[in-house]
């Protein structure tokens, strides 16, 4: 990797925060801004480089936050403009960047442009947002990611208006350019104070198909879309080469872009060095390929040759041209202990074994916060102890099939719903985890008197103490970061070998992601390598076994 490529969000080790859920200050049960404040120490104990928040800017919270009402005001619920400012500088003096959630398809229909849209045809913010008149219903069939059609009427336009979301989160009209400087100048405003990066949500659905073709087969009753005509449309790089020109090119501001249902290849032309769009995207190929297509009542584990397939084929199509993001998880999926590792006997290992691969591929490495203590996921008995939007359409959506039984539907909610990551994060095992002295405003993982960040940190053999020295040797070797990653052929589906070939130094990592002891074919480990870190506590001693035990991680080192 030539050195003019190196930056500080390739070296940066990223830690997502969910604020509903991370920390409450005032005791009324909802995270907020102070709260994420007073885990400033922790964060920086457990060493990360830069904050991911979803959004916190003023909102209904159709969709937690997501449907903004104003993106230049902070929800009260979080606190004030003031405590955000404060939040900026606090984190700006630990070397800690910030990173602003940015929704660019939709705002809330409380938005004024949204309010004003709805006024008359010709208000000038009309065509801020999607409108079609048609006269025998809905202009097309496309269903909307939270159930029902995309379309919502309005009487008084005798239009409907285009949610790809809820109906209180109307898309907005990229076509417009009036609508797309409005949105810069809003992104300028929050890197004038201080901002460093943006992840920029549901970015793959800017460009529609304005044609509004019906997809072929729809389902009535099903969630989802009629995605080919909307996702990853050519316009969209157009609008993204000129929001890089107008908002990020002469700034050190990082992006990641939300992009769902991608191939390496569209990944190229999102996120490729020569193409001055986005330095990166977030891909979903290992969650798309099990938990995006077939029956969602299909269990959801996510088997390790596919982890092992998918990472290979991302390290190989994007080495040199564009630069890997690498996470497990975030408030969208489930616990990756729950979905890919083993959430009882093997929680443990498992979890340490998953912080293993996600910390030494190439690419900037995301962490989800209550990760890092393998929180897992929720299971809660009811489906009135969830939250998200998404959770009851699934839950309606699977009620309407009249075959399932109350407890078959729990079942698919348990494995799918978002809440499993949005539960309040475990600080300790006082009432409420240490997350607030109220009652949340979602209830919390019951095993939160075990797992839970204070134990964790009193144990030197926990997950969270793993994490730390996996950060820590991300800093101590750049090659960890910049080397190369090639593929060391194991023909056995639960191990994962590869190494990592940098300037100074190589590493070969070997992974057993599952439930078995397994022969370990590959004998790099015996060149020279040198052990270096690993989740079982006799590595050191046994690091020349050709067997690998279950869910079993080891790192070796060598200098070149
Ligand atoms: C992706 C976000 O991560 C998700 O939480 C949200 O519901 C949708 N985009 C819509 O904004
Ligand atoms: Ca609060």
């Amino acid at each position: 990797m030539p050195d003019q490529h190196r930056t500080w969000w390739k070296e940066a080790v990223i830690y997502q925060i969910y604020p509903m859920s991370f920390m409450d200050s005032n005791n009324d049960g909802i995270g907020d801004l102070p709260g994420l404040m007073s885990k400033l120490d922790y964060l920086q104990y457990l060493g990360i480089d830069a904050l991911w928040i979803t959004p916190v800017y003023d909102s209904p919270n159709d969709d937690n936050g997501y449907d903004v009402r104003d993106y230049l005001s902070i929800a009260p619920q979080f606190g004030t403009m003031k405590d955000m400012e404060t939040l900026i500088e606090e984190l700006h003096s630990r070397g800690i960047r910030l990173i602003m959630d940015w929704v660019l398809n939709h705002s809330s229909d409380e938005h004024e442009w949204f309010e004003k849209a709805c006024l008359s045809k010709d208000n000038p913010y009309h065509d801020y947002y999607i409108f079609q008149r048609h006269e025998n219903g809905p202009p097309c069939n496309w269903r909307s990611m939270f159930g029902g059609s995309v379309w919502q009427y309005v009487e008084k336009l005798q239009e409907y208006y285009l949610h790809l979301y809820s109906r209180k989160m109307p898309d907005l009209n990229w076509e417009n350019p009036e609508m797309r400087q409005a949105v810069y100048d809003m992104m300028l405003w929050w890197i004038n104070k201080g901002v460093d990066g943006y992840r920029l949500d549901s970015l793959a659905t800017l460009a529609k198909d304005t044609s509004f073709p019906n997809v072929p087969s729809s389902k009535e009753d099903g969630l989802g879309w009629g995605g080919r005509y909307f996702l990853n449309r050519s316009p969209v790089h157009e609008y993204l080469k000129e929001m890089n020109e107008r908002v990020f090119s002469s700034r050190d501001v990082m992006t990641v872009g939300e992009t769902g249902f991608i191939s390496p290849e569209d990944a190229l032309k999102y996120a490729g060095y020569e193409r001055k769009e986005l330095d990166t995207v977030f891909q979903f190929e290992i969650f798309d390929r099990i938990l995006g297509t077939g029956d969602i009542t299909e269990p959801a584990s996510i088997p390790p040759a596919v982890l092992k397939q998918v990472f290979t084929l991302w390290q190989e199509k994007l080495q040199d041209k564009a630069w890997n993001t690498l996470f497990l998880e975030n408030h969208d999926l489930p616990r990756s202990v729950s979905l890919m590792g083993d959430d009882g006997l093997y929680r443990e290992l498992s979890a340490k074994a998953l912080a293993t691969l996600l910390l030494t591929l190439q690419g900037t490495p995301y962490i989800f916060q209550g990760q890092e203590i393998g929180m897992t996921n929720v299971n809660y008995s009811r489906i009135d102890s969830y939250r998200d939007i998404r959770t009851f359409s699934i839950y309606d959506q699977l009620k309407k099939r009249k075959n399932l039984s109350e407890e078959e539907i729990m079942k698919v909610i348990h494995q799918r719903s978002r809440d499993n990551a949005r539960s309040p994060m475990q600080w300790n095992d006082s009432v409420y985890a240490g997350f607030s002295k109220q009652k949340p405003w979602i209830s919390l993982n019951a095993n939160y008197s075990s797992i839970n960040v204070e134990n964790e940190m009193g144990n030197p053999n926990s997950i969270l103490h793993y994490y730390r020295d996996l950060i820590r040797l991300r800093k101590n070797y750049p090659d960890l970061v910049y080397g190369s990653f090639v593929p060391s052929v194991s023909s056995n589906e639960d191990v994962f070998t590869y190494c990592r070939h940098g300037k100074e130094y190589d590493f070969f990592i070997a992974l057993n992601l599952g439930k078995k002891e397994q022969d370990l074919e590959n004998h790099e480990q015996g060149k020279n390598y040198k052990p270096l870190i690993g989740n079982y506590s006799d590595f050191i001693g046994k690091d020349n076994s050709e067997k690998i035990r279950p869910y079993e991680a080891r790192v070796f080192i060598k200098k070149r």
